[in-house]
């Protein structure tokens, strides 16, 4: 016998360049689980059609469980001839059963079956990562409860704009990872199909069950096509780009960290464990953990592309192109996962310093809109009423003092409608709680945003 499986129609053996150029073992043996429970469910429903029978089924269950076992101790070993995890699995069985493990692959191909096996492994990885973006929620909204009374100058332009809540800038990020949790929903449910039965593109000639096999996975149906099938990776493009866009926002969240922890800023403290310092300079306690991952987005966008490029142009129906699928995706999975875990550690564990936000709120002018409404609700066209403000914080420009700290005399040399109670929203706390409506910045507000996040979480 050939020690290819399909080396029946060769008269020579492969070249060792291309066996180890071709074979994909290294990296998809990961997969060998799910593997593993395609084969179980395939061989169910072959026993159940009477194409195994009985005893033949239970000596390939054993078979399957017994390799599963000695692949967890680190037992099996793998073999570059045998090309892929399939392949070795399926070698080792017939290795271990005899003639029954030949008769596995009947009615199915390594096409239909790497197609399952992939569906099967990101479900669950997607279940692993929607826990672990789940758990970072949480400790945004903890946050946001925390610190709704805290302020911060928000930003436009990375310069001080009006004066915000904490809480109101920490679910502003959950709401971009809310919208993430939703796109990788979508993906879960548009790829929880089942290829099995495709075979290598035709389908096949025997009196299958494909509900069957579908239902035993926990797919929600098989899938339509069997061309599709076999080729069908849309769900890895899918996957990976609501993964990018997920890294998207989690470097722009690093982006503001790592500005926040900087002494020039000083608006938070990142625990020492989740920094590292410099061989050289000893003062240094480097944001290390955000800068990383606002640097992995760079692998994961390209991820997303080297997928894109793979399926482009593919005829109809298996290629072996579709090998180089796995490489990419088993990454952006494992970055993804990496990323979120040290968010979902990280957030909880800072401290905001909170008069150091509240001083760079006061020091910017950030109350001036406010003073600019003040007087248009005194009857003056808000465009006289920037005009007035403008002159004003030019003043305090020169002086070195805050609208809340001019006289009301002084504030009246710019417009004469002004009168004492000006300084009630001059201060950030009146600012703040003016902006009392949904989405807006009030403390009020943002203890109730917080309260329907939360709920959204609970329900998940
Ligand atoms: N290792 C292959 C892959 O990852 C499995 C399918 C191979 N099928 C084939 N006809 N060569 O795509």
């Amino acid at each position: 016998p050939s020690i290819k499986p399909w080396g029946g129609r060769f008269t020579e053996a492969t070249d060792q360049f291309v066996e180890r150029f071709t074979a994909s073992v290294s990296f998809d043996q990961r997969l060998y689980h799910h593997d593993i429970n395609g084969s179980l469910a395939h061989a169910a429903m072959l026993e159940k059609v009477g194409v195994l029978s009985a005893e033949e089924l239970a000596q390939i269950q054993q078979g399957l469980e017994e390799i599963r076992g000695e692949i967890e101790r680190g037992e099996f070993e793998w073999s570059v001839s045998l090309e892929d995890v399939h392949m070795n699995i399926e070698a080792k069985l017939t290795e271990k059963i005899g003639i029954t493990g030949k008769k596995l692959h009947t009615g199915r191909s390594r096409n239909d079956q790497v197609a399952t096996d992939i569906r099967l492994y990101l479900r669950d990885e997607i279940g692993s990562i929607t826990k672990e973006l789940s758990r970072l929620q949480q400790g945004l909204v903890d946050l946001a409860k925390r610190e709704a009374d805290t302020i911060m100058p928000g930003f436009t332009h990375l310069q001080t704009a009006q004066p915000v809540s904490f809480g109101h800038h920490m679910l502003a990020w959950n709401e971009m990872l809310e919208r993430d949790f939703g796109r990788l929903q979508d993906c879960l449910q548009r790829l929880n199909q089942c290829p099995l039965g495709a075979a290598a593109l035709a389908g096949t000639t025997y009196p299958i069950d494909r509900h069957y096999s579908a239902s035993l996975l926990g797919f929600d149906r098989p899938t339509e096509n069997s061309l599709d099938s076999v080729s069908d990776r849309d769900f890895a493009i899918e996957f990976s780009a609501a993964g990018a866009l997920l890294m998207t926002h989690l470097s722009r969240f690093s982006e503001e960290l790592v500005l926040w922890t900087s002494a020039q800023f000083n608006f938070i403290n990142l625990p020492d464990r989740f920094c590292t310092g410099s061989s050289i300079m000893p003062q240094k306690k480097n944001p290390d953990v955000p800068e990383l991952i606002r640097g992995k987005v760079g692998r994961v966008n390209g991820h997303l592309f080297s997928l894109l490029t793979l399926m482009k142009s593919q005829p109809l129906a298996y290629n072996k192109d579709n090998q180089e699928d796995k490489e990419p995706l088993f990454d952006v999975i494992d970055t993804l996962k990496d990323c979120l875990k040290a968010y979902a550690d990280m957030m909880p564990a800072i401290t905001v310093n909170v008069e150091v936000t509240r001083e760079a709120a006061m020091r910017g002018f950030s109350t001036a809109t406010d003073l600019a409404d003040y007087l248009v609700r005194k009857g003056l066209p808000f465009r006289d009423a920037h005009e007035v403000v403008g002159k004003s914080v030019g003043f305090g420009v020169a002086e070195g003092r805050d609208l809340s700290e001019m006289t009301l005399e002084e504030l009246r040399g710019f417009s004469d409608i002004i009168e004492a109670d000006v300084f009630e929203v001059l201060t950030l706390e009146g600012s703040v709680n003016a902006r009392n409506h949904i989405g807006g910045t009030a403390p009020v507000q943002v203890r109730a945003a917080a309260e329907r996040a939360q709920v959204r979480l609970s329900n998940r």
